[in-house]
């Protein structure tokens, strides 16, 4: 007789929100919680800047002023995560995709391998607070684009204009998952994995 494996498909989460609303903050307990592999393409930008690649180099002036990069660098950098990352049940994208045509990149890459994307956890907070969470983190990180207020204005400016649009596009797919950010790490990460636990 012949037997039937069932293989779990594997997740695609997408960790979204504004600059300052605790994505990396609440991705390290998502990814010990479901064993998924975090990916950031902020972070992975900044390792390519430190390591001062061509590609860093490229992407240096265009992060410091609050812009984002072209949508061709961080397909690729997903992508080649996607192929190298196992032993994992799937990936978190944090800050991926953030504009429209990374959004469509990312469906056609999925849809490649029949795949697709799971749910996209949304983290809100008001503006005012997205300014002074990334002035504390300033004070501790020294990250380059906390240093300015103009240039975390551009990036909230950016994130409103490019950014915002993918709201409407996954709520349209039925894969928009709202979280309020205000509150305690603790209280915004317990919300995070009531709604996890239902997907
Ligand atoms: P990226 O690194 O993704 O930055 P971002 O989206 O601006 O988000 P942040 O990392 O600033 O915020 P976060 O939500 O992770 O907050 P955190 O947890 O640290 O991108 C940087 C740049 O790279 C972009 O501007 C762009 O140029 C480029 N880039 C990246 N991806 C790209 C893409 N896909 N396409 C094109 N360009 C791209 O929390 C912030 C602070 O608040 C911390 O100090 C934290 O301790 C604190 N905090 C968190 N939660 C709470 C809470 N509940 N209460 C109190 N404090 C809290
Ligand atoms: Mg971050």
């Amino acid at each position: 007789m012949l037997s039937t494996i069932i293989f779990d498909k594997m997740k695609y989460y997408i960790l979204f929100g504004p600059p300052g609303a605790g994505k990396g903050t609440q991705a390290t307990a998502m990814v010990e919680k479901y064993n998924l592999h975090h990916i950031s393409t902020g972070a992975l930008l900044r390792k390519e800047i430190a390591a001062g690649s061509e590609l860093g180099l490229k992407a240096k002036a265009l992060i410091e002023q609050g812009c984002l990069v072209p949508d061709e660098v961080v397909e690729g950098m997903i992508e080649n995560e996607f192929r190298t990352v196992t032993g994992v049940d799937g990936f978190l994208l944090d800050g991926f995709p953030r504009t429209l045509p990374q959004a469509e990149a990312l469906d056609a890459i999925l849809a490649r391998n029949s795949d697709e994307v799971t749910a996209t956890v949304s983290i809100m907070i008001p503006d005012a607070m997205i300014m002074e969470r990334i002035k504390g983190r300033a004070l501790k990180e020294g990250r380059a684009d906390d240093a300015s207020e103009d240039v975390i204005n551009n990036r909230i400016a950016t994130y409103h204009s490019q950014t915002e649009p993918l709201i409407g596009y996954y709520r349209n797919a039925g894969k928009y998952h709202e979280i309020d950010g205000t509150g305690t790490i603790e209280e915004v990460r317990d919300r995070i994995f009531s709604a996890m636990d239902k997907f």
